[in-house]
């Protein structure tokens, strides 16, 4: 792994600026000269109800300091938060609050906020500036970065939605203190992942750690590591049009799991830990994934606590409805990501049928 980069550009081509992702220890209660650059402007601070106590004061005190006037909104904390009904009122409270295109919207919180609240920013006035202030893992490591922002509709997860960078994304890797072990779990699925499609390194030094506590002292790196793989994939294809679909391994299934199951039942990284180790084994059913890789996955993910299994009520017919409307199907043909080996990947089509026959093999 590459030492610490606690800046990392992420360039996207047909914009004339990069934006910068910054991470810190600590550099929430240090962020105001960040803010500088929006002094005489208000911000909207988004949070949830587990964030908003713990962070959003430090975050409205160092905006005040830098001349922002900040107004603040908490909306429930959780996946059903993803909603029509809340990006509602979010424009309501943009609305209320005047908030015009020089002003900034800032997600303070996990990916459900950043998601949320960067499909708000990205079409309240066809465009206000927007700030990621992640304070997940799985959102530091992945969803702050990109621009893929979204809500879930009832028939699929994050149907509806745009690409829309932010202008700058602050991580204080601090903030993972008070995350409980689910969530950083969560976001161990989503680090695996990288490891998975692009870092065959960061994947065997994880598994040379052995276990969560190991992994602890190490978090700074992984994120910047995982950021710095982002920022090259999304540098290359912000569109989703080509190499970003690597970044979707396992999540084929895991967004149907996530809708079967019920928004927030299974946690968005869990589920995504439970489809890695379904698409290393349909890989291995077609001969491209070397055997015993899903089997390697498997052991890692669960000497970290996390799923690798289905849970008992679903079933691949209960999902397969739910796999045919993801994003990533063409026609009668589904996209999936398969492994060539811990750290190389390439995406593929498989036809509906295929794939079904794939799930039930390997159930
Ligand atoms: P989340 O936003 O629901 O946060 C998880 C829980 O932790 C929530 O209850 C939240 O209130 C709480 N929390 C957040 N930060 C905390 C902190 N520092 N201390 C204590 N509690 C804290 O979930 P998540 O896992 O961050 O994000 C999942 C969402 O991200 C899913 O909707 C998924 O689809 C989306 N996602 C988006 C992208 C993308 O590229 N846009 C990528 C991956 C995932
Ligand atoms: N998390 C997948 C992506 O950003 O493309």
């Amino acid at each position: 792994m590459s030492p610490i980069m606690p800046v990392i550009p992420v360039n996207i081509p047909g914009k004339t600026t990069a934006y910068s992702v910054f991470i810190e220890s600590g550099l929430l209660s240090r962020s105001s000269h960040y803010f500088t650059s929006y002094t005489g402007h208000k911000a909207a601070v988004i949070s949830d109800t587990n964030v908003a106590p713990l962070y959003a004061d430090i975050l409205l005190s160092e905006l005040r300091s830098a001349g922002v006037e900040p107004f603040l909104i908490t909306l429930p904390a959780g996946e059903t938060t993803k909603c029509s009904a809340n990006l509602d009122r979010l424009y309501d409270f943009l609305l209320d609050h005047r908030i015009t295109r020089s002003d900034i919207v800032i997600a303070l919180g996990g990916g459900v906020i950043g998601d949320l609240t960067g499909y708000a920013a990205a079409t309240y006035l066809r465009g206000t500036r927007f700030i990621q202030v992640p304070t997940t893992l799985l959102a530091q490591v992945d969803s702050s970065v990109g621009g893929k922002v979204a809500i879930n509709h009832p028939k699929g997860k994050n149907l509806l939605g745009a690409f829309y960078q932010p202008e700058l994304v602050i991580i204080d890797t601090d903030t993972l203190g008070t995350l409980d072990s689910r969530q950083v779990g969560a976001g161990l699925g989503e680090v695996i992942k990288y490891g998975c499609i692009l870092d065959a390194p960061l994947f065997e030094r994880i598994e040379r750690c052995g276990c969560r506590e190991n992994l602890v002292p190490l978090y700074p790196e992984i994120i910047a590591r995982c950021i710095e793989l982002k920022a090259q994939v999304v540098s290359e294809d912000p569109l989703d049009t080509g190499l970003r679909m690597i970044l979707n391994f396992g999540h084929t299934l895991a967004h149907a799991i996530e809708n079967a199951a019920g928004y927030g039942t299974v946690l968005h990284g869990e589920a995504v830990c439970i489809g890695m180790v379904a698409a290393a084994g349909w890989g291995e059913t077609l001969g491209v994934t070397p055997s015993g890789t899903a089997d390697r996955i498997r052991r890692l993910l669960t000497a970290l606590d996390l799923p690798v299994s289905l849970p008992e009520s679903l079933t691949p017919d209960c999902l397969f409805p739910s796999m045919a409307l993801d994003k990533k199907s063409l026609g009668k043909d589904i996209r999936v990501i398969l492994l060539d080996d811990i750290g190389q990947c390439h995406s593929t089509r498989l036809g509906a049928q295929k794939l079904f026959e794939l799930m039930e093999d390997n159930a």
